[in-house]
């Protein structure tokens, strides 16, 4: 693995944790962290000893969103590249084919609200604070908020959301399906390696293509799902995990799987 700046990875096989790591600046955005997150997303995506990748924030932020001093005195041409920039990253991280889960320790907001959004499942410690303040700078959400979050939240909500540029605690995160389950701080990290741990036991190839057919319920017809569904569903009754899978119970014993 390459030699990061602003990010850590630390590999715990078979999990890795991924954190954001400009304290000072609440962890914010720059084109440093967006480069560095797609390398370590695509040398952990490649690393069979991975299962499973947590995201999270370093210090008493997640993420305070893009870094709006460097966005600040972009020109156009620059900035659409920035938004590209981060839009491919996060789609990267939605499109991974293993869980990425979001754990979420404070501020997400703006591009960490988005961040959080394009990871499979939220957990988050009862200090998280998530909103999409954007219109506030005179922007809207441009890493994904207007497309990821509707899908996520319904069209109401992610409206509220983004219209009003508020910020909302955990407890409400929760009630409105942004996060499955709120910790304490000190609690957050080992009940997300718990949630974490359990995946890594499933058969990875099955846990993939799950991750592929859950997202594609957001994106495309039921028709198309199902056709999906079925033909991923019969690649994996080929596999030796799948074999494996099935001998473990009718001989009452824990499966091992080997991800072929
Ligand atoms: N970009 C750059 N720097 C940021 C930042 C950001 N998004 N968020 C925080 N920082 C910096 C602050 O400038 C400050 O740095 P200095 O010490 O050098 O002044 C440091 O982090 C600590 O922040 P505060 O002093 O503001 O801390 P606070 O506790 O008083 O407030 C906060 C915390 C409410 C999160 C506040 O920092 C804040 O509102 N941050 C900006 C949030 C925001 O608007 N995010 C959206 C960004 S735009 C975007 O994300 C576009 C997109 O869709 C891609």
């Amino acid at each position: 693995m390459a030699d990061f700046q602003d990010i850590l990875v630390v590999k715990e096989s078979p999990l890795a944790i991924v954190s954001i790591n400009r304290p000072k600046a609440l962890n914010a955005l720059n084109a440093r962290v967006l480069t560095e997150l797609g390398q370590a997303m695509a040398a952990l995506g490649d690393d069979p000893e991975v299962r499973v990748i947590l995201v999270t924030g370093e210090g008493r932020a997640f993420v305070a969103g893009a870094d709006i001093k460097e966005m600040k005195d972009l020109d156009l041409v620059a900035f659409r590249q920035f938004i590209a920039h981060g839009q491919k990253v996060f789609y990267q991280i939605d499109t991974l084919e293993k869980p990425v889960i979001a754990v979420v320790n404070g501020f997400a907001l703006g591009g960490g609200s988005e961040l959080a959004m394009a990871c499979d499942f939220r957990l988050a410690s009862d200090k998280a604070k998530f909103g999409l303040p954007e219109v506030g700078l005179g922007l809207f959400p441009g890493f994904g908020g207007t497309q990821r979050g509707p899908r996520l939240l319904g069209r109401g909500m992610a409206s509220e959301l983004v219209f009003s540029g508020g910020m909302i605690d955990a407890a409400e995160a929760l009630r409105i399906g942004l996060v499955n389950h709120v910790y304490p701080a000190d609690q957050l990290m080992d009940e997300a390696k718990k949630i974490a741990l359990a995946i890594a036991k499933q058969s990875p190839l099955a846990v993939a293509r799950a991750k592929t057919a859950v997202k594609m319920a957001g994106d495309t017809t039921l028709e198309a799902g199902l056709a999906f569904e079925r033909d991923a569903m019969a690649l994996v009754f080929a596999t030796e995990d799948r074999l494996e899978g099935m001998n473990a119970f009718v001989e009452k014993r824990k499966p091992e799987f080997k991800g072929k």
